[in-house]
C-alpha cells in the first residue's frame, strides 16, 4: 500500500540534487520493495570517472525519497544493497514507522543550488550543526581556510578541467543554453541556473563550439579566469568522510550531504558546490593538507552563504500533472501547493 502510494510522490523526490543535473536515479517497483538504481546514460564518465558524484547524487536521492515519504505519512525505510552489475544501490521497503527526520517536503521543494552572491557565511552554530550531521556518520564538515590560496586553487582546478576535451564535451552535453530547446525544461545546467546573462550564454556557447581550435590558444585558461565564485561571498566548507569509504559508503555519504544541505537551507543558507577542487588530484591533495586530513577523505566542497536573491529553480525530467492532486491530498502544506510551479518544470 505504502509502496503504491509512493509512486505519486516521485516528482517531488526528483527535486534531489545531482551533479550536472543529470538525474541518474531510476526506481523499479517490485512487489515488496522499490529498488533504487541508475541509468549509465545519465552518468558523467569523463568528469566523474570514479563515480563518486554519481553515488553522492544517488544517496541524496534516497534521503529525499525517505523525507518525502515520511512527510506524507508513508512508512518506508532503506536497505543498502549495492550491486554494480545490476546498477542498484538498495531498496526502499515497507517499515513499521515512517522515517524519522526533521525535514519536510517543503524543504526538499524549496532548497536549491545557489551560484549567486552571498552576504555572509555560516555562523558557529550552523557550522556545529552541519558538522554534527556528518559526525554521526563518522565524518565531519570543515571550514576551508581562505588565506589567499583558495582562489588560486580554484583557478588551477578549473584550468585542468577545461583542458580536458572529454570533460568539456560532456559539460557541453549537459549545458542548457537555449530556452527554445525542449531539454531546457528537463535536465542539465541552464544559463539561468548558472547565472549567465544572454550575451554571456551566447559567448560561452560560441567558445565551447570553437573549443578544438581555441584550446591550444589558451581557451582553458580564459574559461578558468572567466568566473570567480569566491568573489561572490560566503565561506567554503568541505565534507570529510571516514577513511576508506567504499562505494556503498559514498551512497550513504550522499544521504549525509543531503542532510547537510537541508540543515543549511533550514538556517536560511544555500550551497554552491565546487566539485572541481575534489575532482583534480592536485587541488584535492592541497585541500587535504590545508585541512590536515587524507585527501581521499575530502568527498565534497561547497561555497555556503546567505543568498542575496532567490536562485532560479532547476529543471526536472519528471513532470507529473497529478502531483498537485497528490500534494493536496497527502500533504497539508498550502505554501508548497501554492508555490509549486509544476507548469514551469
Ligand atoms: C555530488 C554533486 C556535485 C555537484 N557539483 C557541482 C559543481 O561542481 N558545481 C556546481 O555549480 N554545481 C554542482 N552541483 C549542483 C548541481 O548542479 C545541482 O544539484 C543540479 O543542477 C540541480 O539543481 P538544484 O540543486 O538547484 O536542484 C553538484 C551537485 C551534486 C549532488
Amino acid at each position: 500500500m505504502d509502496l503504491a502510494a509512493f509512486r505519486a510522490l516521485e516528482p517531488l523526490c526528483w527535486r534531489a540534487p545531482s551533479a550536472h543535473n543529470t538525474q541518474p536515479w531510476r526506481l523499479r517497483y517490485e512487489r515488496w520493495a522499490i529498488t533504487v538504481g541508475w541509468d549509465p546514460a545519465d552518468t558523467l564518465p569523463a568528469g566523474d570517472p570514479s563515480g563518486r558524484d554519481l553515488r553522492l547524487s544517488l544517496g541524496a536521492f534516497v534521503e529525499t525519497c525517505l523525507i518525502v515519504a515520511a512527510d506524507a505519512g508513508l512508512r518506508l525505510d532503506w536497505v543498502a544493497d549495492h550491486d554494480e552489475h545490476d546498477r542498484r544501490v538498495g531498496r526502499l521497503r515497507p517499515a513499521r514507522q515512517p522515517y524519522r527526520t526533521p525535514f519536510r517536503t517543503s524543504d526538499v521543494w524549496d532548497r536549491r543550488t545557489d551560484r549567486g552572491r552571498f552576504t555572509g557565511g555560516p555562523d558557529v552554530d550552523v557550522l556545529a550543526a552541519v558538522d554534527a550531521v556528518a559526525r554521526r556518520a563518522g565524518g565531519g564538515v570543515r571550514l576551508v581556510p581562505r588565506a589567499g590560496r583558495l582562489g588560486a586553487l580554484l583557478r588551477a582546478a578549473d584550468r585542468q578541467v577545461y583542458a580536458d576535451p572529454a570533460v568539456v564535451a560532456e559539460l557541453r552535453r549537459w549545458l542548457r543554453l537555449d530556452p527554445a530547446r525542449p531539454d531546457y525544461r528537463a535536465d542539465g545546467l541552464s544559463d539561468r541556473c548558472l547565472g549567465l546573462s544572454r550575451p554571456a550564454a551566447t559567448g560561452l556557447r560560441a567558445a565551447l563550439a570553437a573549443y578544438p581550435v581555441l584550446r591550444p590558444l589558451g581557451l582553458p585558461r580564459l574559461l578558468a579566469a572567466g568566473d570567480d565564485p569566491l568573489a561572490r561571498g560566503g565561506a567554503v566548507l568541505a565534507l570529510v568522510a571516514p577513511p576508506d569509504l567504499d562505494a556503498p559508503g559514498q551512497v550513504e555519504f550522499g544521504r549525509v550531504l543531503m542532510r547537510v544541505w537541508l540543515t543549511l537551507h533550514a538556517a536560511g543558507l544555500a550551497a554552491h558546490p565546487l566539485s572541481q577542487l575534489v575532482d583534480v588530484a592536485a587541488t584535492r591533495d592541497t585541500l587535504g593538507a590545508l585541512l590536515d586530513v587524507a585527501p581521499q577523505r575530502v568527498v565534497h566542497v561547497t561555497r555556503v552563504g546567505r543568498p542575496v536573491a532567490a536562485a532560479p529553480r532547476s529543471a526536472r525530467r519528471i513532470r507529473d500533472g497529478n502531483v498537485r492532486k497528490t500534494c493536496s491530498s497527502l500533504l497539508d502544506d498550502r505554501r508548497l501547493i501554492h508555490e509549486s510551479p509544476y507548469g514551469l518544470m
